[in-house]
């Protein structure tokens, strides 16, 4: 009987710090994808950034699923070849692929590039959305100018820091104590630091720009709460869903790496109370943000809400975590949507847009015909 399948290639791994979080997002995908409908294959990517073949990925999960390290090797044999000749025969057999590195070369529009150039369908948003959504600092721009409210801030570049440092501190300064300084394509909270006085501004600017060349000073928000919303695309055009609001409580001073990944006192609410109007509110600033990046798929948009109700968008995620324990599926799933059928959705999603690609390709073709 002839397959009926199609087949669904999974990145993962990969080069940032949520190098052992995507992993854990792929043996969640990989468990709930529903085997009548794709028959999936793995393509795990080490740290520095070689591509396994699916045999050698699925090496790798075993020994994962073997209680070992959550971590993919470079392959002994091969120091450079980043993506060899058969692993790029089996992903130009997939029919889509779901990426799922998160950060750096998987979320910020270069993974969707090199899946544009192959023509293969993929989840999520396309190359200038999520590169977009990675970078704090042009996203913010963009969702100031649609009234959206975000942090109030300045961007420094690090010429600017290297060539004059003690004025960077002193314009920090007029930002107000205390503030917020974080890199602006970074994410897991590495390098981003609250600065409370004057001696400790030089040590944290160090430390974002140790990360990207353009950092945001922000104000900081007093005790906010960390508030998540999903958006999920629709197929044939109609409006995107909104999830419930989730909600992060930790005891730390703020949502740092180590709450992030670390502190098992770190709670994870999904769904949360929230007045009604503010969580209208902020559902409504997500639909805009989705719209005005161009995201497609999927996106999960954090909030920070303060005491008062009034709230600033952080950031988009274009492609947010799906552990068992992570926030995007969880929402969908109060939501009436568990995670196979998710996964169904945003496949197909992807597929949509390319068959609709394909059809403005084709119509520009008759257009431009003698
Ligand atoms: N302006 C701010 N006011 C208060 N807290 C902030 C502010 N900016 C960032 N934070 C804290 O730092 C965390 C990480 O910042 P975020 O902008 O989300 O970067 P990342 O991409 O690293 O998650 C936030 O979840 C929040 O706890
Ligand atoms: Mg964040």
């Amino acid at each position: 009987m002839a397959e009926s399948r199609r087949v669904l290639g999974i990145v993962f791994g990969g080069a940032s710090v949520e190098h052992t979080i995507s992993i854990r997002s792929a043996r969640a995908v990989i468990a709930a994808a529903d085997p009548e409908r794709w028959r999936v294959i793995p393509f795990a990517v080490s740290r520095s950034g070689l591509w396994l073949t699916p045999e050698e990925s699925n090496l790798a999960l075993t020994g994962i699923e073997m209680g070992g390290p959550e971590e993919i090797a470079d392959p002994p044999s091969r120091r450079s070849a980043r993506i060899l000749p058969a692993t790029s025969a089996a992903l130009m057999q997939c029919g889509a692929v779901f990426p799922l590195i998160h950060g750096a070369s998987g979320e910020d529009g270069v993974l969707q590039g090199f899946l544009e150039t192959l023509d293969i369908a993929y989840v999520g948003s396309g190359v200038a959305a999520s590169a977009l959504a990675m970078d704090k600092a042009r996203c913010k721009q963009i969702l100031r100018g649609i009234g959206i409210p975000v942090a109030p801030g300045i961007v420094v570049s690090c010429n600017e820091w290297l060539s004059d440092p003690t004025a960077v501190v002193r314009r920090a300064a007029e930002v107000g104590y205390p503030y917020f300084v974080k890199p602006s394509r970074g994410g897991s909270s590495i390098g981003a630091g609250r600065v409370d006085s004057r001696e400790e501004a030089a040590e944290a600017l160090a430390a974002a720009f140790a990360c990207d060349s353009e950092v945001l000073i922000e104000e900081a928000m007093p005790s906010p709460r960390e508030i998540e919303c999903g958006v999920l695309g629709s197929l044939n055009g109609q409006p995107p869903l909104v999830s419930p609001l989730g909600e992060i409580r930790t005891q730390r001073a703020f949502y740092d790496y180590v709450a992030k990944y670390e502190d098992p006192g770190t709670e994870l609410i999904a769904p949360t109370q929230l007045d009604p109007e503010v969580a209208e509110q902020l559902q409504q600033a997500a639909i805009l943000a989705w719209d005005a990046v161009g995201a497609e798929g999927m996106v999960r948009a954090d909030f920070l809400v303060g005491t008062d109700g009034s709230f600033w968008l952080g950031e988009l995620n274009t492609i947010p975590g799906f552990t068992s324990a992570s926030m995007y599926p969880l929402l969908f799933e109060a939501n009436g949507f568990p995670l196979t059928d998710l996964i169904d959705r945003l496949v197909d999603l992807g597929i949509e847009r390319r068959a609709d690609q394909a059809a403005s390709r084709r119509g520009l073709e008759r257009e431009t015909q003698p």
